[in-house]
């Protein structure tokens, strides 16, 4: 029965043992027994390898949609006679297993930090296709990224391009350079909102950047490459990029008079679907009306297409990923002295998965080791972290016989999830297994209190003398 304290877009389900296909990973599929199973492996012996939580990654899932976003851009830009280079987004979950992944599937890498270019490159990574972003790189992470020999540095700062150009000069390279700019377009999910001047940190004023890149082709170490724009993330409609591409189309093309400007960045932001609710943009129809809308500016001010890059990661490894927890303890909780919800405790929660907690963001649930003829009952997912806060899905239906020692699996976490994981109230981080063909291994191991109690200086020679 419809649950009054659902929220409006929760619709009853006929079934709540069944797998929304929007919403979970291609080889995920209920068998005969009526478990889970991820890419022929089912989530009672995920569960038993390697413990919950545990993040599990299909495999095929990831590399189909990595490839599926760069043969559909591919075959949209071919269509308007230019190209697309795909940055995949490591930030949204990076391995060395994830970069590796990438490069054999023909995508580049977009890293923000140190840490992820390390990741990037410990997984084979030619830097050369490696691009390095971030408002606040320091002096010591724009020395390795220009010594390595990366493919592109977005400059995203005035003072950052003596930085970059300083750097190239001493590694005796030119090192190509985009240029980050705040085009006043914000996007959020489902509308967007254009501002002259958005009170952001990141990029260049529009206004700004005929100086700025006079300025950075005056430095015979670097090379521009063109500018580079993201407006946002989990975006669900193309008109926000098509504005961002129309406001950078006419600078881009004033640059043209003193000098090549062969490329221009959309950046990220493709969204996916967190539960039944959500309608994701098709990326077919997504490369399709974003290649017309270049193809029209190019047109209009007459100049050639350019080069495309983009920077999805949230909609390459997002929908790929279920995270598996195990059910604790339950409690049907009386709310107002009318309807109850059943709050349902796992064994994780915000230290694995920060996004309810954080952006409101609504996942969805099923219970993965049997299918369960049961009426279905509201249910709120809670972790076990001492804040209230602490919801992994805020709203779902699963069947009311939900027990302890169920297991549950929370699909569509590939993005932020682990990335953005901590180790509040000394949880381990959780491991990272990927499947594919019936078979499971491990691409991140999970964290063991020795690992988290490595760091831990205080009483260094006594835990050095158990323990070493
Ligand atoms: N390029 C740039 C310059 C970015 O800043 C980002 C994301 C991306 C590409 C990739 O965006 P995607 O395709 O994954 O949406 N933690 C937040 C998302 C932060 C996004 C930061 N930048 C979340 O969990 O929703």
């Amino acid at each position: 029965m419809t649950n009054p304290l659902a929220p409006s877009w929760l619709e009853l389900p006929a079934d709540p043992n069944a797998l929304v296909p929007s919403v979970w990973s291609h080889n995920s599929e209920r068998a005969d027994s009526g478990e889970l199973t991820i890419a022929g492996v089912t989530a009672t012996e995920l569960a038993a390898r390697f413990g919950t939580p545990v993040y599990v990654v299909d495999e095929a899932d990831v590399r189909d949609r990595a490839r599926g976003i760069r043969d559909s851009f591919d075959r949209e830009f071919g269509r308007i006679g230019s190209s697309v280079k795909v940055y995949y987004a490591g930030k949204a979950f990076l391995s060395t297993q994830v970069a590796a992944w990438m490069i054999a599937d023909g995508l580049n890498i977009d890293v923000c930090s140190g840490g992820e270019l390390a990741v990037a490159l410990a997984g084979g990574a030619d830097p050369a296709r490696l691009g390095l972003h971030g408002n606040n790189k320091s002096l010591a992470e724009i020395d390795r990224a220009v010594g390595v020999g990366l493919g592109a540095i977005v400059i995203d700062s005035l003072i950052e391009i003596e930085r970059v150009a300083d750097a190239a000069s001493r590694h005796g390279r030119v090192q190509p350079v985009r240029l980050r700019v705040n085009s006043g377009v914000h996007a959020h999910t489902h509308e967007y909102l254009a501002t002259a001047r958005e009170d952001q940190k990141f990029g260049i004023p529009l206004a700004d950047v005929a100086a700025t890149v006079a300025q950075i082709r005056s430095h015979d170490s670097l090379e521009f490459l063109g500018l580079h724009s993201h407006i946002g993330s989990q975006i669900f409609e193309s008109d926000g990029f098509a504005e961002a591409a129309r406001r950078l189309f006419a600078v881009h093309v004033a640059l043209l008079a003193d000098g090549p400007v062969p490329e221009l960045n959309l950046g990220g932001g493709f969204g996916i679907a967190y539960n039944g609710a959500d309608v994701a943009l098709p990326i077919d129809t997504l490369a399709a009306n974003l290649a017309d809308s270049v193809a029209q500016l190019a047109a209009e001010f007459g100049v050639p297409v350019p080069v495309i890059a983009i920077e999805p990661g949230r909609a390459i490894i997002g929908p790929s990923t279920t995270t598996l927890y195990t059910v604790g303890t339950i409690k049907d909780v009386l709310v107002e002295g009318a309807d109850v919800r059943k709050y349902v405790s796992v064994d994780g929660g915000m230290s694995d998965n920060i996004r309810p907690a954080l952006y409101a963001a609504d996942y969805s649930v099923r219970i993965a080791n049997r299918s369960s003829a049961a009426d279905a009952a509201l249910v709120r997912i809670a972790g076990k972290h001492c804040e209230s806060g602490d919801i992994v899905v805020h709203a779902d239906y699963l069947p009311g016989d939900v027990q302890p020692g169920d297991l549950l699996g929370v699909p569509a976490t590939g993005a932020y999830g682990w990335a953005m994981a901590s180790n509040y109230n000394y949880l381990g981080r959780p491991p990272v297994v990927a499947v594919r063909d019936g078979e499971a291994r491990i691409i991140v191991r999970g964290e063991t209190e020795e690992d988290l109690l490595r760091r831990d200086a205080g009483l260094e020679p006594a835990f050095m003398k158990d323990n070493s």
